[in-house]
């Protein structure tokens, strides 16, 4: 993250002028101030990256100048410059929290060192804020399946990856591209540098370009700071565009510009950024065809299709679902909390001859709801799946002798034409307590879950809020008693 803005507090003419040349001869965007008042209008007027201050200042020392950005949400790195007489001065600064010291007299590369040392400093918590507010990463570790198709994709994964060439990976919605994105980031050479992902179909359209690109302060109303756009973010690191087909055509246009000439503009600002960031972008739609359709641009279509990537469809490459539904029933069960169910030969047929049309995703789903709904069974069946049942507006009795008995009062609420699969596992708790009277140990052992993973359900239903989001004032009752 570059370090652009720079306040200089020196009260010394001489000092702060010749520091001053200094900084705006290293290209620093430099603004002066001979006291802790002037620098604090300075402060109050625009933001900056660090602030250099002289531990002695004629309205107070380091130390009080600190106090000021103590409670500021974002405040800049301090470094300190100190006499030999005032080294014990420039420690006690150091304790709240300056970045750094500088002896007098010093050269020119020392500062420059310290504002090198800033700037690696400054990226870093950029991208751990930005990592922390985003959604959790809940993507499994590797690529699963050994059909032709995925070992192909796997052999170019591992030659292209260590490269810095940009790549399209093209693919139905639910085949795995964001997994082939991250393994790319994986076995790169920037594996050590930030990976940045934006959900371009997430962003609403009056937002990406701040998102893309960052804003400076004030370049909208909301705009309370500068802040970084993700390309600054991911520099020096690798930027993955997740769904990059759903931007406008006016975005596309800066993305070109961007992949192009590798520099930007904050919006609202004037200085050109420049970054080093290796690009992967992702899309279900067929790009080819958008083009036709005068909807995305077919200079940036080039510019990301350096290499192409292709996810094949699950149906194309069935030999795969074995095993991607071992695992997937693995990892349910073990959400869960109930042990890991053998799946039953009807079962292993009717994965291999369902057509997938949500692809791996929607194997994980399915078999997720097929935990579920097995009870704590030793054998997944085919029932328990679901397939070909598109709409599903009360549950049947499916089979096995635990499942028939409680299924008489189990009612889907009826939120859409199909229920997701934190739907249906609410649901089913419920019905379970509402059977057991409410009793939890019992309702547990019905559903085939331990009461703590009960109890930890409960707990997560409350604090969602899902009381004014429960349809029917039977399930509100149930939760309040079960509470
Ligand atoms: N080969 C695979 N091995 C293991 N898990 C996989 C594989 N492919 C996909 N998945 C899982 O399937 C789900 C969907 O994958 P992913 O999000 O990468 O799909 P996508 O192609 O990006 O879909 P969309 O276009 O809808 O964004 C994820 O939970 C992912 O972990
Ligand atoms: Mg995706």
């Amino acid at each position: 993250m570059p370090i652009e803005k720079v306040l200089l507090v020196e009260d010394d003419a001489v000092l702060r002028k010749s520091l001053e040349s200094q900084l705006k001869q290293a290209r620093y965007d430099v603004a002066v101030a001979p006291t802790i008042a002037a620098a604090q209008s300075a402060l109050a007027n625009d933001s900056f990256d660090v602030v250099i201050t002289d531990v002695q200042l004629p309205d107070g020392d380091g130390t009080q100048f600190l106090q000021l950005f103590q409670n500021r949400a974002s405040r800049p790195l301090v470094v300190i410059i100190s006499g030999h007489g005032s080294v014990e001065a420039a420690m006690a600064c150091m304790k709240q929290g300056a970045f750094d010291y500088l002896l007098k007299p010093f050269t020119p590369e020392q500062l420059e060192v310290s504002l090198r040392r800033a700037s690696d400093y400054s990226q870093l918590l950029k991208v751990n804020r930005f990592l922390t507010e985003v959604e959790p990463d809940d993507l499994p570790s590797e690529l699963i399946g050994d059909s032709p198709a995925m070992q192909e994709l796997r052999g170019l994964i591992r030659r292209v990856g260590p490269t810095d060439a940009t790549v399209l990976i093209q693919g139905e919605s639910g085949t795995g591209k964001e997994l082939v994105a991250r393994e790319l980031f994986r076995q790169s050479s920037r594996r050590g540098a930030p990976y940045i992902r934006v959900n371009c179909a997430a962003i609403p359209e009056n937002l990406i370009e701040s998102e893309f690109f960052g804003h400076e302060r004030g370049a909208f109303t909301g705009a309370i700071g500068r802040r970084e756009g993700r390309f600054v973010l991911a520099d020096t690191g690798t930027i993955l565009l997740d769904e990059v087909s759903e931007v406008s055509l006016s975005i596309q246009a800066k993305l070109l510009r961007v992949l192009q000439e590798k520099e930007l503009e904050r919006v609202g600002g004037n200085k050109t950024v420049s970054i080093d960031v290796r690009v992967i972008a992702t899309t279900n739609r067929n790009l080819e065809e958008s083009i036709a359709k005068k909807e995305f641009r077919e200079d940036l279509f080039f510019r990301l299709n350096v290499v192409p990537m292709y996810v094949a469809p699950l149906r194309e490459r069935a030999q795969d679902i074995p095993q991607l539904a071992k695992v997937f029933v693995d990892r349910a069960s073990r959400k869960l909390g109930t042990h890991v169910p053998q799946l039953g030969p009807d079962c292993q047929d009717a994965l291999l001859s369902h057509t997938w049309p949500g692809n791996v995703r929607e194997l994980d789903n399915v078999l997720q709801r097929a935990v579920i709904l097995s009870g704590g069974a030793d054998t997944l069946t085919a029932d328990h799946l679901r397939l070909g049942k598109p709409r599903a507006s009360s549950v049947e009795a499916p089979s096995g002798p635990v499942l028939q008995e409680r299924s008489k009062d189990f009612v889907w609420a009826p939120t859409s034409d199909l229920p997701t699969l934190d739907q249906v596992e609410k649901d089913l708790i419920f019905a379970a307590l509402k059977k057991c009277q409410n009793n939890r140990t019992h309702a547990a052992k019905v559903i085939g879950i331990s009461l703590r993973t009960l109890r930890n359900k409960l707990s997560e239903y409350r604090s969602a809020g899902y009381r004014e989001a429960m349809l029917t004032r039977d399930l509100d009752d149930t939760l309040t008693e079960a509470a």
